[in-house]
This record gives structure tokens, C-alpha cells and sequence, in this order.
């Protein structure tokens, strides 16, 4: 352990448990992620220990766990989520799986008495949530302290020997209290002091670039977006422009006016590569292969322009803009559950990492944080306040199906055979979607909670009826992509000119392959408010907006109807795939 770090968080494997230190840090007190099962004798001198989040359930064989003796030391512990659950299963509570899951928005009781963890948080709020097991009992000396109408025990206390736990996650921005949770227990209980300061980040990152490229050059994959850019820029600085090339791939895949709008950025050279990635894409339906065959599709471009230019490949290394959700949500720790393969996770990649070759000068920072550093940096708010747009791009926003498929009148809404990814109790889940007939947010979360089969709800907005509709076998081919381009486009065009692009962090816009005879797509809408892209609300939008929307994407040719993504994160992923 860092003999500075005040606080340890033990990384059972959570989709947040990074977060969970990085927001330690942001209260200005140093933190560092540990493996859970880390002795309690290599913890000596922390003044806080919190325990993360995770996939397992505690009664699973083999499952994360911690050193009984950490609760030993006489130092105050913060159990999240899992960590709740295996601070209830280790000190003598008892934990089940729940007859409902609990996932995204949940409105919680905190009944505080008196504990410093909960000054100024008690009564009432939203918290945010990825749960199905709950503590059933909680262990000698504990008291529960609060609940949701899923979940008796969402948060329990032991004042005496400073032993807390909450099932929700105060680590999220969507659990708009967390920060205040985080703060009275690193300094009211655990007594930290302030010995970190979060902002300067520059000039270290730029020290860092320097060490990992050493006398080599970077040649460096920008899309144009945010974390590709802000990286660039960073690389530049740190080496001079003459050591860092940048190359923007035009793989086909990207939005109307992109390539257009790189070419204006004007230091960027740009590698057309449309048909060896819509090749290489034909007549694959499945997201894991799509996402392996982009990455790999890019590496291949690197391998290809290297060669051309007779450039001696060990004084090149590859630059790219990877953040920290992006390793995380590829299975990127020890004990994390693969949520999606991001593009810059391949296996190819994995290589190049592995042989020293890549310098990622932004992967352990989150979106917020680097569009801070781009404001450092000066970059033009046009450009960092981009919406974020996946490196897959349009791949994996146009989705396919294997085989036809009906569809399915259920009591609850109508269940349709296209699957999507999502993300529950920090695993990935693939999963049908249900289409309901109201743009009702409580419903959705309802729904998901309940049911097992489902892990996405969608509304029907306009268009053909879903009685028309059917699920069509269907690739990933360039009139559907023009199309989903064409449907992307008028959705961003509307946006902009209301205004609304403003007041949402992302938007992504979806092609689903249910369809009629004559028109054989759907469009998704997907707006969304987030903060760093790990989580986030699905959002309502203007009525006059969605009805201008609807009418100008019902006139392109071949979608037959609209619909609206009512999902949070968890339980849906942004993206679809
Ligand atoms: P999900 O869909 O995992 O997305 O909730 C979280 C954020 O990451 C973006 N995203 C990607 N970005 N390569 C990227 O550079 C990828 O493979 C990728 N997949 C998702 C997504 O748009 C959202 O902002």
C-alpha cells in the first residue's frame, strides 16, 4: 500500500469500484484501489477501508471476499453494494437473492440516528442501485438503517465500532447525496485530512507520456471526438508535433458531416478504410464479433500504414484516447464481469499493450475529467462539448438479427425478439426488449425490476402499430447503415436547433430490424443525461420536439416506426450493443 493513501478501497470486482476512489480523491484526500482478499497487515496505516461493489453473490463458490482481521485494525469500514452484503455475510447477518431485482432509480428511507455517515442525508432521496441479493439480517451490533420498497435493508450501521454499509451506490452522480455520504465518512469518521489536490493534472500526464514513449514517435488514432483529441493534444505537448502523427480512420461507420468535420480540424491526416471495415463487417449479427472485428480492423490500418511508409516498426509506438470506462466495462480487472469489448480493448490491442506499444494517456480518467483537462488545455468548447460517440460508431448502434422472429403479447407490455446488452448487479446481461404504449419512466423501472426475461423498455411513439411489426433477419448493410446515418442526422439537426442538445449529455439514435413488409426498421431514441457515462437517466424530451422528430423520420424510407429507450444505466447500457 501507498504509504500515503488514507483510504483503501478493496476492489471486489464492481463496475464502480474505481469510481469509488476517484471520488475519495475529488474530496481531496488520497485513495487507492487494493484486491479485496489484500491481508489486513498490508493495510496497516489507511484511516478508512471501503469495500467495493461486484458481480459474485456472496454464497457463490470462490466468490470475492476480504481478510476477516481487516475488522481488526480498529479502522472504520464502508461496505458498498457487495461489500454490504459480505459485511453482513462475514460478521454474522445473513444475505438472499431478492424476489425482485433492483436496479437504477430507487427512492430510499434513510432513518439516521445520530451517526456521523449519516449527517445531512437523512430522510427521503433518490439513490441509484444494481442489486438483486439483499442482507436479510443484519449481523450483532449493527442496526438497519434504512430501506427501499424493494429492499428492507439498503443501509445498516454499527456506530460503536464505525462499521457502515449501504446497498445503493454513493459513489454514482446519480445518486445526487453520494458525495455528502463519502464526505462524512472520510473525514467525520475516519478522520482523513485533505492531502490531495485533483486539479494540475497536466503537467503529470505530460511526464508520464514522456516515460512511456521514451525516444520512440506516436502514431495516434483520432476520431475527432473528445477523449481521442484531448489525448492528441496531450501528446503533442509532451513530445512536439514532429513526434506524433495523427490519423482519423474513415471506417464507414461514422456520422453524416464527421469525416467532413475531422478535415476541418485540419492536422489530422485522414486513412479511407470504408470497405476493408464494411468487408470485414458482412453478415455478422452478433455485438461481441462486431466490436472484435473493429478493433482488430484497426490495428490492421495501423499495421497497413506503418508498412506503406517503410516506417521501422519498434520506433512507433500507437497513441490512443482509451478512459477508464472503457477497460472497466472490457473486463479489464482482476475480478470485473465483461459488460462490452470497448473498440480499443481487442485482443489486439492487448498485444501491443502487453509489448509496451500503446500510451494511453487518459485511461484512468473518466469523461468529466477529461473534458477538464481539454478546457486546460484550451481546447474549443465545440469540440469538448461534443456529445461522446462510440469508436465502433454506427456498428453497433445498427442492430441485426440472425433470424425472423414474431413478436410476443405479454400482460405487461409487448416483448420483442431484438436483444441488448445491459448491465445488472455489475454483470452483463444480453436480453429481449419490451415495448410499452406510455412514455412512463416509473413503469419501465417497474418492469425491469420484475421481470427476468426483459433488460430494456422501450415506448412506441409513432408509426406503424406493433401488430403490423415483425423481427426480420437482417445484417449490418449499407442501406441499413445510410438509413440509421439519415435518421442519426435529422435527430442531431432538431436538436441543435431547439436547443435540446444542450440539456442532454448523449443521444444516441438506434436502428432496430423491426419493421413491416414495406418498411423493415424501427428507430430508437435514446436521450440521455449523464456525467462520466457509467451511469445514467433516461430522459423526457419536449413534446413538440418528439412530434417534429417522429414526422421527419417517418418520411425516411424503410422505418416504419418510432420508439424511446425508457431504460437508465443500469439496467441498460447506453449503447444498444
Ligand atoms: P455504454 O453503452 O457502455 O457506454 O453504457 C458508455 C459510454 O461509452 C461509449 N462507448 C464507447 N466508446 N468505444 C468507445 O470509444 C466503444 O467501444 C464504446 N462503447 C460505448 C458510449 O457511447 C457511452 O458514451
Amino acid at each position: 500500500m501507498n504509504p500515503k493513501a488514507q483510504i483503501a478501497v478493496l476492489d471486489a470486482g464492481g463496475q464502480y469500484c474505481h469510481l469509488i476512489a476517484r471520488k475519495v480523491r475529488d474530496l481531496g484526500v488520497y485513495a487507492e484501489v487494493r484486491a479485496s482478499e489484500t491481508p489486513a497487515a498490508a493495510l496497516g496505516g489507511v484511516r478508512g477501508i471501503v469495500i467495493s461493489g461486484g458481480p459474485s453473490s456472496v454464497y457463490d463458490p470462490g466468490s470475492p471476499t476480504v481478510d476477516p482481521a481487516i475488522f481488526d485494525l480498529g479502522v472504520p469500514v464502508l461496505g458498498i453494494c457487495y461489500g454490504q452484503q459480505l459485511m453482513a455475510h462475514l460478521l454474522g447477518g445473513s444475505v438472499r437473492k431478492g424476489d425482485h431485482g433492483e436496479y437504477g432509480m430507487a427512492t430510499l428511507e434513510l432513518d439516521a440516528a445520530g451517526e456521523a455517515i449519516f449527517a445531512g442525508v437523512d430522510g427521503t432521496q433518490q439513490v441509484w442501485m444494481s442489486h438483486r441479493d439483499v442482507v436479510e439480517s443484519v449481523p450483532a451490533g449493527f442496526r438497519a438503517a434504512g430501506s427501499t420498497p424493494t429492499c428492507a435493508i439498503a443501509a445498516m450501521a454499527d456506530a460503536r465500532r464505525h462499521f457502515y454499509a449501504v446497498q445503493f451506490h454513493v459513489e454514482v452522480v446519480h445518486t445526487p447525496r453520494g458525495r455528502q455520504y463519502l464526505e462524512n465518512f472520510v473525514f467525520a469518521v475516519c478522520g482523513c485530512a485533505k492531502d490531495w489536490d485533483p486539479r494540475n493534472r497536466v503537467p503529470v500526464v505530460e511526464q508520464e507520456i514522456r516515460e512511456c514513449v521514451g525516444g520512440r514517435r506516436v502514431f495516434f488514432f483520432v476520431s475527432g471526438g473528445v477523449d481521442s483529441t484531448v489525448a492528441f493534444t496531450l501528446c503533442t505537448r509532451a513530445l512536439g508535433a514532429d513526434r506524433v502523427r495523427g490519423v482519423y480512420v474513415d471506417t464507414g461507420l461514422m456520422r453524416e458531416g464527421e469525416t467532413e468535420f475531422v478535415r476541418r480540424m485540419g492536422n489530422l491526416s485522414i486513412e479511407h478504410a470504408e470497405e476493408q471495415f464494411l468487408g470485414a463487417l458482412a453478415g455478422v449479427t452478433d455485438p461481441e464479433r462486431k466490436r472484435h472485428i473493429i478493433g482488430e480492423e484497426f490495428v490492421r490500418v495501423q499495421e497497413r500504414i506503418i508498412e506503406a511508409r517503410h516506417i521501422a516498426e519498434e520506433n512507433w509506438i500507437l497513441g490512443q484516447g482509451t478512459i477508464y470506462p472503457d477497460t472497466i466495462e472490457s473486463g479489464g480487472t482482476a475480478k470485473a464481469a465483461l459488460i462490452k469489448t470497448h473498440h480499443n480493448r481487442v485482443a489486439g490491442i492487448q498485444k501491443l499493450i502487453e509489448s509496451g506499444r500503446i500510451v494511453e494517456p487518459l485511461k484512468s480518467f473518466y469523461k468529466d475529467e477529461v473534458r477538464e483537462v481539454g478546457r486546460e488545455l484550451g481546447l474549443a468548447s465545440e469540440l469538448l462539448d461534443r456529445h461522446p460517440f462510440p469508436g465502433p460508431g454506427l456498428a453497433i448502434r445498427c442492430l441485426c438479427s440472425e433470424f425472423d422472429a414474431p413478436l410476443r403479447a405479454t400482460a405487461d407490455g409487448i416483448v420483442v425478439p431484438v436483444h441488448s446488452v445491459g448491465v445488472q448487479g455489475d454483470e452483463r446481461s444480453y436480453a429481449p426488449v419490451i415495448a410499452i404504449d406510455t412514455l412512463d419512466h416509473a413503469r419501465a423501472t417497474g418492469l425491469i425490476n420484475r421481470l427476468r426475461e426483459v433488460n430494456r423498455v422501450i415506448a412506441r411513439v409513432a408509426g406503424a402499430g406493433t401488430e403490423a411489426m415483425q423481427v426480420r433477419a437482417c445484417s449490418l448493410t449499407p442501406a441499413r447503415l445510410e438509413r440509421l446515418r439519415k435518421a442519426d442526422a435529422i435527430v442531431r439537426r432538431l436538436s441543435h436547433e431547439s436547443g435540446y442538445d444542450h440539456r442532454v449529455w448523449q443521444f444516441p439514435v438506434v436502428l432496430i430490424p423491426l419493421g413491416t413488409e414495406k418498411a423493415p426498421d424501427s428507430v430508437v431514441l435514446r436521450p440521455i443525461d449523464s456525467v462520466d457515462g457509467m451511469t445514467a437517466q433516461s430522459v423526457t424530451m419536449p413534446h413538440d420536439l418528439l412530434e417534429g422528430m417522429c414526422a421527419e423520420l417517418l418520411r425516411v424510407e424503410g422505418i416504419a416506426a418510432v420508439f424511446y429507450d425508457l431504460t437508465h444505466k443500469p439496467p441498460g447500457t447506453i449503447e444498444w450493443e
